[in-house]
């Protein structure tokens, strides 16, 4: 048994890293979708539907736990598969499996609050707007599920979407840093001017873009904080898992990372993130 972590392509091994030295006892296998990654510019459909076989995949291979370590995923898909999917999958398969997403650990972290609080709305006077940028897929912009869900909880805080359409797909193609860095200059730009001065805090919204953090953190304020959301997440299955202990995650320390696109080595750029080669297995 072992925990299964998904995405759309390698983006989600920054959320699998974290996962890992948080948890080194614990099984786990990390099944990458590149044949048909990147779902940010895909249909809600498309997506629901790609998550869904991917999940299936990881039940298949033993997992009872699925964490879709994709935001794109998580704002498009995971409420669907939790209301209308799981609960025929438990029963045909006989097992308690689940899909866990990352944008429930992340909206934590940014407001500083559990889930389950939302503010009354009082409609005192905010006195000092925090402004929150989200860095983020079309798809996941579209959604907006930060603006939506944080709203909820804090009125003092303004959060700003910035899809960034491209960048995960040439992070998964192993661009340089140059070109990496002159889309994440213009992101960055682009927000600032429709905020009108530069955010206050960051999500890297999107699990491809913690693999080049550190040109965001060039391109941003200097000193502005990201919220980071493998450790977010890595909290989150931490405390999910104390309350659920019927899920059985292995304790060998296995690790295997399956694709659907070509097997084989990962590109530099996701190497050198991993510190290491990194070599997967067909699907
Ligand atoms: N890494 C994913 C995310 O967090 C998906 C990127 C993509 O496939 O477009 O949204």
């Amino acid at each position: 048994m072992a925990i299964g972590v998904f995405d759309s392509g390698v983006g989600g091994l920054s959320v699998h890293r974290a996962l890992v030295r948080r948890m080194p006892q614990t099984d786990f296998i990390y099944l990458a979708d590149q044949a048909n990654a990147p779902y940010g510019g895909r249909t809600g459909e498309e997506i629901v539907e790609l998550t869904k076989a991917g999940c299936v995949r990881l039940f298949e291979a033993g997992c009872d736990l699925v964490v879709l370590a994709c935001n794109t995923a998580s704002a498009i898909a995971l409420r669907r598969l939790q209301q209308t999917w799981l609960p025929d999958c438990r029963r045909t398969l006989g097992r308690p499996v689940n899909v866990l997403g990352i944008i429930v650990p992340t909206i934590e972290a940014a407001t500083g609050l559990p889930w389950e609080h939302e503010a009354e709305r009082r409609g005192d006077k905010v006195e000092k707007l925090d402004i929150l940028a989200v860095f983020c897929t079309p798809a996941t912009a579209a959604s907006r599920v930060y603006e939506i869900e944080i709203d909820k909880r804090r009125q003092d805080v303004a959060v700003f979407a910035q899809p960034c359409p491209e960048l995960a797909r040439m992070i998964e193609a192993g661009a340089g840093a140059v070109d990496l860095a002159k889309a994440v200059e213009a992101h960055v730009a682009s927000v600032t001017t429709r905020i009108g001065r530069a955010p206050d805090r960051a999500i890297l919204g999107c699990t491809h873009y913690e693999i080049v953090a550190d040109i965001f953190r060039a391109a941003l304020k200097p000193g502005t904080p990201l919220i980071h959301q493998p450790d977010a997440t890595a909290d989150a299955l931490e405390a999910y898992l104390a309350k659920h202990p019927e899920y059985r995650t292995g304790d060998g320390g296995q690790r295997r990372f399956l694709t659907t696109g070509v097997p084989g080595a990962q590109n530099m750029l996701v190497e050198t993130f991993w510190g290491g080669s990194l070599s997967f297995e067909k699907a």
